[in-house]
């Protein structure tokens, strides 16, 4: 599959009269993005902790590397795809979970939008425990579309196990536990907005149809009223014994998201992880921290044959060659497709991944790259003057 395919596409819906109505530059995208969204989930998904001096970083981080660019090779076909836990990927990219796309949508239903995103490009898409629409739902939409589910671990071991039987039985390849938000970090926007619970309490699905969770409801009691007054949306303090215990739950690959220290990389080995997700949660736990891209090389020399999954300040297709030349297996796109669904839905995301693609894939041409195995940290030279 040729994702540079969709600039000649562009140029010949213009050539037609039809101008691209969806933004191709990312300030454009996120201008509209803001105008599209109500106040208080645009401050939820635009802020992040303190004064975002963490989320800005994971994105200037980028610029201080740049790819070598390498003549006389003129590679007629890039190769992007990529095989995670034994699926077939079309690209190394895939959307990261993000748990409140269902009200960033303008229909309310953001979760299954971005799932028939993923079958009409066939880039992954992380299913979230906040979801508007139960994951069965959203698994139904994917079809054979692979999928994964996010995991926020409730303290109460049966609504855990619950859920994760229930990402099994719905056929998602994979678990991404994350393990950065056991609790809410410090986020001016939400604080100064009373965002919290307010706009993640719109996607409470994943609890309000979960039989365990069910259960514990008295008779007339609200489903959604009780899971904010009884859960800790972001799941509770996951530790490595909790770790232990939710390997013995399941036959699924398990994802740590937000490991970036290689010393955690070798302990989270031991506990039978099969795969790090280096991410700060693009900034939104805590502030002042490093820069995502800066944990990625440490991981993956940490993480020896394991898959390194990546996120935290990809804006563009030259961020995802960035990325894979550090070694990250997969790169995720976190903002920039929540934008493009208030701003488009489902073709709005469809946009926004494939011009990120055909970017990456473009790059790879000029520059010379034929394959993702090329892009190497070798490619890569340090930019001084950024
Ligand atoms: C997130 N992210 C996130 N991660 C997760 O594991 N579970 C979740 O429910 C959410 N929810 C969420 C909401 C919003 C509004 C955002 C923006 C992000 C974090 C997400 O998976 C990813 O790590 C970041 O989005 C990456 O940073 P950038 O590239 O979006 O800045």
């Amino acid at each position: 599959m040729s994702f540079a395919d969709y600039q000649t596409e562009l140029y010949e819906q213009s050539r037609r009269g039809h101008q691209p109505q969806l933004p191709i530059r990312f300030d454009e995208l996120e201008a509209k993005a803001m105008a599209a969204m109500p106040p208080k989930v645009r401050g939820y998904v635009v802020g992040g902790a303190g004064d975002e001096y963490t989320q800005r970083a994971n994105c200037d981080a980028f610029k201080r590397w740049g790819l070598y660019p390498r003549m006389l090779g003129a590679p007629d076909e890039r190769d992007l795809a990529v095989d995670l836990f034994g699926v077939h990927l079309p690209a190394p990219v895939f959307m990261a979970p993000i748990g409140v796309l269902g009200v960033t949508a303008q229909d309310g239903h953001g979760d299954l939008a971005c799932a028939k995103a993923s079958v009409r490009t066939g880039i992954p898409f992380f299913a979230g425990t906040l979801s508007a629409d139960p994951m069965e739902d959203v698994a139904a939409t994917l079809g054979d579309t692979p999928g994964f589910f996010q995991l926020y671990t409730p303290p109460d071991r049966e609504l855990a196990a619950s859920l994760v039987k229930r990402a099994e039985a719905a056929g998602f390849k994979g678990i991404a536990v994350t393990l950065d938000t056991w609790v809410t970090g410090w986020r001016p926007r939400d604080l100064a907005g009373g965002n919290y619970p307010d706009v993640p309490s719109g996607c409470l699905a994943n609890y309000t149809t979960d039989p365990v969770f069910r259960e514990w409801l008295q008779p007339g009691e609200d489903a959604t009223e009780a899971a904010v007054r009884k859960l800790p949306l972001f799941g509770g303090p996951f530790r490595w014994e909790d770790l232990d215990w939710l390997r013995s739950q399941t036959k699924l690959p398990l994802i740590l998201k937000g490991i970036c220290h290689p010393d955690d990389v070798r302990r989270a080995i031991d506990h039978g992880a099969d795969a790090m997700y280096v991410s700060n949660h693009g900034g939104r736990q805590a502030n002042g921290g490093l820069p995502s891209l800066d944990c990625l090389p440490g991981v993956v020399a940490a993480a020896g044959d394991l898959p390194v999954l990546f996120d935290s300040g990809v804006r563009s297709g030259a961020d995802i060659i960035k990325a894979l030349a550090m070694g990250a297996t997969a790169v995720g796109i976190g903002r920039p497709y929540a934008y493009a669904l208030a701003v488009g839905g489902v073709d709005g995301v469809v946009h926004v991944l494939r011009s990120m693609l055909a970017e990456a894939e473009l790059i790879m041409a000029v520059d010379g790259y034929p394959s993702r195995k090329d892009l190497t940290p070798d490619a890569l030279c340090p930019v001084p003057y950024s």
